[in-house]
């Protein structure tokens, strides 16, 4: 198999208050192959972003720390670089449109040069060449009149063409991988399908490897190869996109797919998981899902279940997983 080209090895987050560790993010591990889309999947407060920014180098300042393993993209461990290299790198090759473009956005500074900005920094371009490639790449990530509009200002967009234009910044500067955090939750279903598009043609025409943030398994089934589930804080399912959604073996992951609004008549019969996911100071030492989990036994309650393959294509981290169950 070939070496994978961004590799997350065992990477938590903590954050310290009153002098007490709480861990947000656990022990996260998974690959991302050239080319690939990953959807990383989990309720609000799963740690999504956290695990994102973490790996990014890019949590906010405070209170939070990151630890892990390795981080390692295109063989290089992103945890060893001093902030320098790491900013090269961030921008560079790896890019990150973030949850809520209209906080990322300089309200003040016209959007074309916004772009032109990151190109001019990370591909040596001068302001000229680097207006044009603007102006280009606002025009590839379908904004109408790109001309006239790189010189208009975020809040003259509206959110579908924000979201676009944070892609084009992410963009400017030539990424490997773009981390998306929830790049359409605020859009209605027509922006939302364009976006998603849009970020299926990048793939194909740049080769771009995609971490695809989202708490709606339907846009993940549309637009990733492989899917990630987190839960409370730490992966609890991954593997090839078409096994986990058709034979979920994780009890979560099987409740998540129950869950969704049915295609075709577009309401669940209204069916939810029992209870809620535990707060984060709050979680079972076992398995996080065992207060919810209905096939709950005291090994699940006292010890934590370790990520395992259970096919080629997929690891699951539960004692008991579905297909064990009924062979
Ligand atoms: N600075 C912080 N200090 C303490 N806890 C934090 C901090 N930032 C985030 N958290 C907590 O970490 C957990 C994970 O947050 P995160 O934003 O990564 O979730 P998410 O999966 O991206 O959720 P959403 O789908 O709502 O975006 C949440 O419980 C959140 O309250
Ligand atoms: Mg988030």
């Amino acid at each position: 198999m070939n070496t994978p080209l961004l590799q997350v090895d065992e990477l938590s987050v903590i954050a310290r208050s009153n002098g007490r560790d709480v861990t947000l993010v656990d022990r996260l591990s998974f690959t991302l192959a050239e080319g690939e889309i990953l959807g990383l999947v989990g309720e609000s407060g799963s740690g999504k972003t956290l695990a994102c920014r973490a790996l990014m180098r890019l949590l906010p300042t405070g209170n939070l720390h990151a630890h892990g393993h390795a981080v390692r993209l295109a063989g290089t461990n992103l945890l060893e670089l001093n902030d320098n290299e790491m900013r090269a790198i961030r921008g560079g090759q790896l890019g990150m449109v973030f949850q809520n473009p209209s906080s990322h956005l300089d309200p003040l500074m016209c959007v074309g040069e916004q772009i032109s900005e990151g190109i001019r920094l990370h591909q040596g371009a001068t302001k000229q060449e680097a207006q044009a490639l603007a102006i280009e790449l606002l025009r590839q990530v379908g904004i109408p009149d790109p001309q006239a509009r790189a010189k208009h200002f975020p809040h003259e967009f509206s959110g579908g063409m924000r979201q676009r234009a944070m892609i084009a910044v992410a963009l400017g500067c030539n990424p490997k991988v773009l981390i998306a955090d929830e790049p359409t939750t605020a859009l209605d279903v027509t922006v939302q399908a364009q976006i998603l598009r849009l970020l299926l043609n990048l793939r194909d025409q740049r080769g771009l490897s995609l971490i695809l943030i989202s708490h709606d398994l339907g846009v993940v089934a549309q637009t990733a190869d492989s899917v990630a589930v987190m839960y409370a804080g730490r992966l609890c399912e991954q593997g090839n996109k078409h096994e986990v959604l058709t034979s979920p073996q994780h009890p979560y992951t099987a409740a998540l797919i129950d869950c969704q609004p049915s295609r075709s008549t577009g309401f669940s019969g209204l069916k939810t998981i029992t209870g809620h996911p535990p707060q984060p100071d709050a979680r079972p030492q076992g398995c996080r899902f065992s207060s919810r989990c209905q096939q709950s036994k005291s090994q699940c309650i006292n010890e934590r279940p370790d990520s395992r393959p259970i096919t080629e294509n997929q690891l699951v981290a539960c004692h008991f997983p579905l297909r064990a169950s009924f062979p």
